[in-house]
């Protein structure tokens, strides 16, 4: 039975000066609802459980997209682990329960592609998440969402809650963090070709060969399946969230340049590790529930770096851990 929403209904976004929780916002603006709640961290720390039922008293939202997170790339992960743990496993705890004490109809949890075992076969099927070990530069990290993962699945099985979640894979947008130490491998190749097209025929190196593959996808497009899974997913296995096609890091890498700066040099840096050779999500689950992603990679990228380029300041200068 699909949940049916109305544009009247109270809806919840934590983490929404993110950048996949600014894009639901837009999204369900776009959708028209009336009544999207949102929190600064300054307004409830969501570390703080006695804060954050407070503010759920005092909101009263029927329904919850639960995005907030502390997000990094490996160098954070690996040097402050157990701040991935403690914040990640305190933002979901609280939330959760108040979720539950304030009888929420519906809560959608986001996990994370990453938290699937270092070796899984490919690609990667909602029952592989801990079948083996984990990637050990953000096993912390892993933890924390997995128990997110199951504590939904518990508030179900113990009190009934409608919690659900989705395993999203590698994602790029606007609001996306170009920071150079800690930013995933689209925006670190958006913003290294942006500052090399200064200067004609300038070298802009590549880590590793090239060849491993992986999935992006639009925020914007993540911020539509999360909208629809509100609506119509209703099972207690976690559902992943991409576009089922994958590209090679060269080939990528080779998208960017067209798009960003065309007259610079591209080299691979083969001295450098790969990773996993591929990460790509298995969406049958999704695509036979009637969703499909609709922003062509190419286009994608084109907008995220008109984004970048329009907030350039803020792109440059806000570096995430
Ligand atoms: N980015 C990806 O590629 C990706 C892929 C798969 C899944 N996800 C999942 O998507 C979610 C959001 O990711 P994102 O990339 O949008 O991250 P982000 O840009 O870093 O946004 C995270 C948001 O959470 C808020 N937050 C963190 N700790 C908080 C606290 N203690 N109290 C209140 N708010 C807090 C942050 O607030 P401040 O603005 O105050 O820092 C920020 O608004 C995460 O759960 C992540 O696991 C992301």
């Amino acid at each position: 039975m699909p949940t049916l929403l109305s544009r009247a209904d109270r809806i919840y976004v934590s983490g929404h000066l993110g950048m996949v929780g600014s894009a639901i916002v837009r999204q369900l603006q776009q959708n028209g609802f009336e009544n999207i709640l949102t929190a600064t961290r300054a307004e409830v720390d969501l570390c703080d459980q006695q804060a954050v039922d407070y503010w759920f008293a005092d909101a009263r939202p029927d329904y919850v997209i639960h995005v907030a997170g502390k997000v990094g790339g490996i160098h954070a992960n690996a040097a402050y682990p157990a701040d991935f743990m403690y914040d990640n496993l305190m933002i979901q705890a609280t939330v959760l329960r108040s979720a539950l004490n304030h009888s929420v109809n519906k809560l959608l949890y986001l996990g994370s592609s990453c938290i699937y075992p270092r070796e899984c076969p490919q690609p990667i099927r909602e029952e592989y998440l801990l079948t083996s070990p984990l990637e050990p530069t953000n096993e912390a990290y892993a933890l924390a969402k997995i128990t997110g993962l199951k504590s939904c699945q518990y508030y179900r099985q113990q009190h009934g809650c409608n919690f659900i979640s989705a395993m999203p894979t590698n994602l790029y947008g606007p609001r996306d963090n170009f920071d150079p130490q800690s930013s995933h491998v689209l925006p670190a190749l958006i913003r290294k070709f942006h500052e090399a097209k200064a200067e004609s025929g300038q070298k802009v190196s590549v880590w590793g060969s090239g060849n491993a593959c992986r999935e992006f996808l639009h925020v914007e497009d993540l911020a539509c399946a999360c909208l629809f899974l509100l609506e119509n997913y209703e099972a207690e296995t976690p559902i992943n969230v991409g576009t089922g096609q994958e590209i090679s890091i060269a080939n990528l890498a080779k998208l960017v340049q067209e798009i960003v700066a065309p007259a610079t040099e591209l080299q691979f840096d083969a001295s450098k590790p790969d990773g996993t050779p591929r990460k790509l999500l298995d969406v049958s689950r999704l695509h036979k529930l009637g969703w499909h992603h609709t922003t062509q990679l190419r286009d994608g990228i084109q907008s995220t770096y008109q984004w970048f380029l329009e907030n350039l300041q803020a792109a440059v200068s806000a570096p995430k851990r």
